[in-house]
């Protein structure tokens, strides 16, 4: 049966945890011989702009040894109203999974709905799982587990953010969210994550300052997401607190590492000192895309075949 990875809730916490395993594994090797998806296509087809998850994705398929088939959903009849169950069933006929980046989350559970070979979300408005797969390899590599690790976001309370309470709910870290009244995370993801049994701590609090109180990992992302540019006159005036900057790090453990998704807007959300500063694995956050990115579609198109 074919599987999607439309949230990172959609595996459970030992296939979340052998995807880490392999992506480390990955990231030692160069690619792997065989090229293991030989004569597979992988269609992506994006109605946001991306360059991480695209550009990795495409070099992951390629290293994989399958071909990638980039669509504009303006240059295919989706475009021109064909429906997203019309083109996912034709699609799905010619490719061996389908990578989608859009707006609504119901729009990709659509998609996958009437896709007979797997979907992978690369984000909508509400989750970004391949993020979330990144982000907790990069703890993994960083501080040696991630059970017990006390994480701090700061920031609006976005797709990041859900798949990271996600993630967190799953392999039982600690996760305090910070950000102003108003931009909570998703009412139905926090509600979840914070009834699942285990010892850890899930919080939203307005103080940044409490959120990364003696954390072993600062992280934020932008505050205003792509699609929300017009609805958001006046936000980031109620998030200039909220800034990742040398005061706010003081207040986290001293080893304590700073992620961010990227893009960034550098003097928004995060200085250029701490960016670019000891303490951020931002930019190895981002190499990691490729290697999570690799390791998931090998588990979903080897399974699949
Ligand atoms: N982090 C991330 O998904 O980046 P892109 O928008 O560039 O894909
Ligand atoms: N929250 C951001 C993430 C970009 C990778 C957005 O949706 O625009």
């Amino acid at each position: 049966m074919k599987r999607d990875f439309l949230t990172l809730a959609d595996f459970n916490k030992a296939e979340i945890l052998s995807l880490l395993d392999r992506a480390i594994e990955m990231k030692k090797t160069s690619a792997p011989a065989g090229a293991p998806l030989a004569g597979r296509s992988v269609g992506l087809m994006f109605e946001k702009a991306s360059t991480r998850t695209r550009v990795s994705f495409e070099a992951a398929i390629y290293q994989l040894g399958a071909h990638s088939i980039y669509m504009n959903p303006n240059d295919i009849q989706l475009g021109r109203g064909e429906t997203a169950g019309d083109t996912a069933r034709v699609l799905s006929s010619y490719m061996d999974a389908i990578i989608i980046r859009t707006f609504e989350h119901e729009r990709v559970e659509e998609f996958a709905k009437y896709s007979r070979v797997p979907v992978i979300n690369g984000l909508t408005d509400r989750h970004h799982p391949c993020q979330g797969l990144a982000d907790l390899m990069t703890m993994l590599e960083k501080k040696g587990r991630l059970e017990g690790l006390k994480v701090a976001y700061i920031g609006d309370g976005n797709n990041v953010a859900n798949s990271l309470l996600e993630g967190a709910s799953m392999l039982k870290m600690d996760l305090s969210i910070a950000c102003p009244e108003g931009f909570e995370p998703d009412p139905l993801v926090l509600e979840k994550a914070m009834k699942s049994p285990g010892k850890n701590e899930i919080v939203v609090l307005r103080d940044p300052k409490e959120a990364a109180g003696r954390s072993d990992v600062i992280y934020t992302d932008v505050w205003v997401s792509m699609g929300q540019e017009k609805k958001s006159d006046g936000k980031k005036d109620r998030f200039k607190n909220y800034q990742i900057n040398d005061a706010l790090l003081s207040c986290a453990k001293p080893d304590a590492i700073v992620m961010h998704c990227l893009p960034a807007h550098r003097g928004e959300e995060i200085t250029d000192e701490v960016m670019d500063g000891p303490r951020s694995v931002i930019f190895e956050q981002a190499e990691n895309r490729l290697y999570s990115g690799k390791a998931l579609l090998e588990k979903l198109l080897m399974a699949h075949s």
